[in-house]
Formats: structure tokens, sequence, C-alpha cells
């Protein structure tokens, strides 16, 4: 029996409580029909529940594959997370409630917020920053990185968050790519009791980076991090900040102006720069935080991903302050210094809503269950997962020990290109059963297709949506071609090919089975093969690599690469560990490779290209599939020999 097969037969399945039903907001499961009929008048009502200051004209203009949606419409993202609020009884509201991984602690207020919004908005402008310019965040999980991000909004300058814990030749390549004016970062941040030095690394980067003009440094170390201001470039947040003008009007933006730009893996060796715009993301992401999660005015919503990544854009910044709830940040890691550190966030703040990454389950279901058992959990009441497939063991194991059986747990599938949650349960009204993120949301048309597109109604394939959705990417920066080639091509320019393979079970359930494509997901991470491989290429002493992944117990997948060295070149341990080192450098310490299998030969077709398929039997410890097309047979069965005398 596959994988998929003992996946499939998981037969227990969840309702609602009555007691979670009788107060959510959507129990009627009457709007999957209702929007399925005329899905534009569906999202066209959430859009109305937000703030224009010039309505739209059309709903939806689809000229395949390209959509502009609330055309004409003009929309201020900040605005909307911020002035909507503060006129009302939620001013004084907590907007974020912050930890850092020290212990530090901050509270903002919707108003706090709107003020130092207003004032970093102010800040840029001096700076020369305007309507249109990209401006890069390289920062820790602090509230100045969303500060900076709603600064961006207000002016219509174009953010790109770079998540943290990239390297310095990452960082630089984005920028470049961007042609940002203005980079924002912070002395360092705190990761496992260690300091992360941001603005040396950014150093790094900014030695080629000539589109930047100036860099605005926040203070977030207590003791001194050493930092090296660059006269005449280099700025201290705080200084910039006192004295700036306490208010800003929000520019009016049009509903497809770029809102942020937000680099991601794909099959390349270079990461692309996914575009999102205004008004449909922000009515896709505040709809779908206010629906999948249940979102109410006394829920504490916490999102543990970094703002780094796109679902803490969407679901630390975006969703939840359009929809005016307090939101919980915390920059450190689950284990440090103890290893109940979410539940001992969970229990001081009230955390209602949970929404975290398989990864991180697993990791908890193996510390134990006397973690979360040692703390308070009765304020939550609804969990989510999110950015892998969860198994069912972990799935039941959050929803028994963390969710203490009461809270209906929705596993959210979604994507960057995605912009919001697609798949997913809806809490109060969906029957979930544990490893699927059940149905599409209300509007979205999900398929499963066969390789020649031929849509599948139970059993597996490829995973398709075949109808444009608000909060879609608009497109890859600077690439245009490529949005079409890699997203509207497979099977014609209507159809989006989301890179998953999944499958449709009796009940018309869709069960996720992670990347058909070169990219992988490590940790809920999403990395590209072609990029480590550039990486390991890059080192002297390399000669060829290809990389795969391997199922690994926590991190989902874990990174495997082969590689053949120089003639010449000594093997050794240490070899091993300097490639790791070198990738890890380059890229950053997500990307660093599990194992190095070196290896004599890869093997190819006769044409030369490199069979992954094959090096992912080996890693996965499969039997072989077809080698006959290999220019040398010989060349696997040697490998997998050592493979299995390494393993
Ligand atoms: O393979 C899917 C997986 O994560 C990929 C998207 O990664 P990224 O753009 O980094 O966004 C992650 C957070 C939205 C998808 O192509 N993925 C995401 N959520 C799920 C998932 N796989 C299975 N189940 C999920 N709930």
């Amino acid at each position: 029996m596959s994988e998929i097969d003992a996946l499939l037969r998981e037969d227990r399945s969840f309702e609602p409580s009555a007691e979670f039903r009788a107060g959510a907001h959507v129990t009627d499961p009457e709007v999957y029909a209702r929007a399925e009929k005329d899905p534009e008048a569906f999202w066209e009502a959430f859009a109305r529940e937000l703030d224009w200051t010039a309505p739209w004209t059309r709903v939806l203009d689809w000229k395949p594959p390209h959509a502009q949606w609330f055309v004409d419409g003009k929309i201020n993202a900040s605005a909307n997370c911020l002035d909507r609020h503060i006129g009302t009884w939620r001013r004084n509201k907590a907007a974020f409630i912050w930890e850092g991984e020290p212990g530090d602690r901050r509270t903002l207020t919707y108003f706090d917020l709107y003020r130092q919004v207003c004032q970093f908005a102010n800040v840029l402008k001096d700076l020369g920053v305007g309507k249109g310019d990209r401006v890069a965040l390289y920062m820790p999980l602090v509230p100045e990185l969303a500060i900076a991000m709603l600064a961006c909004a207000r002016i219509g300058a174009v953010h790109s968050v770079v998540f943290g814990g990239f390297s310095a030749e990452s960082l630089r390549d984005r920028i470049n790519d961007a042609q940002a004016r203005l980079l924002v970062t912070a002395d360092g941040g705190y990761r496992r009791g260690a300091i992360v030095p941001l603005k040396k690394m950014a150093d790094e980067a900014l030695a080629e980076t000539p589109s930047i003009e100036h860099v605005v440094v926040v203070r977030r170390g207590y003791a001194d991090i050493p930092v090296h201001m660059k006269e005449g470039r280099d700025r201290w947040y705080h200084e910039l900040m006192d004295g700036a003008p306490i208010t800003c009007p929000a520019e009016p933006m049009d509903a497809e102006d770029m809102l942020y730009i937000l680099y991601t893996s794909g099959t390349t060796g270079k990461p692309k720069g996914i575009v999102h715009t205004t008004g449909g993301y922000l009515v896709g992401v505040y709809a779908t935080t206010k629906w999948v999660f249940d979102l109410r005015d006394d829920d504490v919503f916490w999102c543990t991903a970094d703002i780094g990544w796109v679902t803490g854009h969407s679901y630390v910044v975006y969703g939840p302050l359009t929809n005016g709830a307090t939101v919980v940040m915390y920059e450190g890691a689950p284990d440090w210094p103890e290893k109940d550190r979410f539940w001992q966030i969970v229990e001081r703040y009230g955390v209602t809503i949970l929404y975290t990454a398989p990864t991180a389950i697993r990791a908890f279901m193996r510390w134990g269950t006397q973690w979360p058992a040692k703390r308070d959990l009765s304020s939550l009441r609804l969990l989510g997962s999110v950015g892998e497939p969860i198994n069912p063991e972990a799935w039941v194991w959050y929803h028994l020990n963390v969710g203490g059986s009461r809270c209906p747990v929705v596993d959210t599938w979604w994507q960057t290109e995605t912009g919001c949650i697609l798949i997913t349960p809806l809490p109060g009204i969906t029957r979930t059963k544990p490893g699927s993120a059940t149905q599409p949301f209300p509007g979205i048309t999900a398929q499963v297709l066969s390789e020649k597109g031929v849509p599948v109604q139970v059993g597996g394939g490829l995973l398709a949506l075949t109808r444009p959705w608000p909060a879609m990417l608009r497109g890859i920066y600077g690439d245009p071609e490529r949005y079409v080639t890699q997203y509207w091509s497979r099977w014609s320019p209507d159809v989006y090919f989301t890179g998953d393979g999944a499958k449709l079970d009796e009940d018309g359930y869709y069960w996720l089975l992670g990347r058909v494509d070169d990219v992988l997901n490590v940790a809920g991470h999403r990395i590209g093969t072609m990029e480590v491989e550039s990486a390991l290429v890059d080192h002297p002493k390399v000669a060829e690599s290809a990389v795969v992944g391997r199922p690994h117990q926590i991190k989902g997948h874990a990174l495997c690469a082969f590689v053949t060295v120089k003639e010449g070149v000594h093997l050794s341990e240490g070899l091993a560990d300097e490639l790791k080192a070198h990738v890890a450098h380059k890229i950053g310490a997500i990307a660093r490779p599990d194992d190095i299998i070196f290896a004599a030969d890869l093997p190819k077709t006769r044409s030369g290209k490199i069979m992954r398929r094959l090096l992912r039997d080996i890693a996965e410890g499969k039997a072989l599939g077809d080698t006959t097309t290999l220019a040398d047979p010989s060349v696997v069965a040697r490998l997998r020999d050592q493979y299995q005398d390494e393993a």
C-alpha cells in the first residue's frame, strides 16, 4: 500500500461542535452554492466591507492569463488597516502584542500603530521615497517591520520583505532585482539566544546594490550590537522618527497598483519576485481571515509565521489588521529558553486562534505532551495549519493536546502566488478529516487534472485553479513571460498550475500531496533545488550537483545533495561540512543540505540531463524506476549501493 493510499484510508472525521457552530460567522453551507453561482458578487460583498476612496466600475476584467480586479477602484492598504479603525472604539484596542525572544514585550494599540506608521511614512518621503518606488525590508520579527510595510503602503511605495534568515547574497540579489531605493534593516535580531547581525550582513549586500540610496537602521538590541553606520547613507530609525510629523495622508492607490513584491523559489536557479496588487489582495486576505479563522473582535490571533514569508504578510499584517484584530507576534524560536515557549505565550496573552506549521507541530509531538500540559491553553478556540501537508497523526495530536479536543482545526492550502488561503475548511460548517485541506474556499474553483488536463473525479493528479481570484499574483517582477509560462501554460491560458500534486476522495475532499516540480518544501520553507545546486557548483571543489528531497520525520523533507568533485579533490567528512556551510552562506541556513553524498558520476540521460527522479528514488530508498534512458545504467546502481552503505 502506498503512502498516499494509507493517507486516504484515514477515516476519522470531526464535525464542528454545537458550541462552536452556535457562535460562528458562517454556518450555512449555502454559501458555497451562492458563491459558485456568482463569484464576482461574492467577492464584491467583501470588497464593500472595506474603505475605498473611489468605487470600482467593474469587479473583474479577465483576459487570460491577466486579471484586473475592482477596476478603477481607489484604495489604500494602510488606511484599511489603520484609519478605518481609529475612528471607532478599536482606537485603543491592541493591534500588536509583541514579545521578543529575550522576553522583552510591547503592546501597540491601533492608534499607536497609526501614529508610528504616519511618522515613518513621512520619514520615507523625506528620504525621497515616492509612489511606485521599491523599499527592501530586512528585519527581525519586530513591530517596526509591520510599521515599515504599512508606511510604504501609505505613500504608495512597494515593499519587498526579505526574510532575516537569508544570506547577504540573497538580500543583494533581491534588492537588485527589485531595484530598491531604500533598505530598512536592524542592528540585529535574536534567535535561540544568539544575535543575528542583520546590519552587518546588509553591509555585505550593500557593497553591490547601486540602486540603494538610504539605509534606515532600527535599534533592536539592548546590549549594544556593534554597527557601522556609513556617513551619508545610513540613518538610525529612532533618530529619524523623533520629531517626524504625526499625520500623513494615505495615497489613494489604484486597485491594481502594486502593493508588494515577495521573492519565492521556483524551478530555476533564480527566485522570482511575486507581484501583488492592492485592491484584490486586500479583499482576499480580509475575507479569508474573517471566515477561515471565524475572527471576532475579542479574539487574540497568533500566526506564528515570520513576516518574511507570505503567511506573515497575509495573516500577521494585512488580513488581521483589515479586520481590526489583536495580533500576537513572537520574534524567536519555539524551544527557547524551554520547549513550552509557545504555550507560555498562549497562556500569557490568552491566545484564542493559533495558526502554525506542521513542522512545528511534529517537533512539539516529539518533545512530548508534558510541555503543552504545563500551561493553561483553555483560551484557544480554533487551530490552523499551513505550509506543507499535515500528516493525520500530527493533526490529531494538535487537536487533542493543544486544542483540548474542542477546537476545530483548519488545514489551509495556499501559496505565495495565491496571496490568500484557497483550500480550507470553514470551521463552522466543514466536517474535517485529519490530513485533508478539505475544500476550496467559496468562490474558488480547483480541479485535480491528469497530465493531459482531464479532470479526475476520484484519485490523484495535479492541482489546478480554473477561475481567477482577487488575491492572485499579477505577475513576476520584471519577467512577464515567465508569469505566463510558469503558471498558465501547462494546459490552457485560463488554467493555473499550482506545482502541487493532489488527490480527490469520494467526498470531493482535497488531499495535498506536495510539489511535483523542482521545488522542495523543507520545514515549511520553499526551496528550489536549482538554487541549492547553483550554490554547490559555485564552490571551487565541486564539479556537478543534483539536489533532491527525502522524507524527514519532522521537516517533511530533508535536502539531499549528490555531488561530484573536481579532479584531484580529496573527499572527506570535512569537505561535506564545508559544502553545507557554503550553501548556508550563499542562500541562508534554511537551505543547508542535510546530506551530501559524494558520487563518482550522476545518472544522466543520453542527452546529458541529470535524472533527478532516480536520485529521489535512491534517497527515498525506493525500488529504482525505469533506467533504460540512462547513458550508463551502472552509475545509478553503484550510487544506490553507496547510499545504502552510508545511510
Ligand atoms: O506545496 C504547497 C505547500 O507550500 C507551497 C507554497 O509555498 P509558499 O509559497 O512558501 O507558501 C507557503 C504558505 C502559504 C504549496 O505549493 N503548502 C502550503 N500549504 C499547504 C501546503 N501543502 C499541503 N497542505 C497545506 N495546507
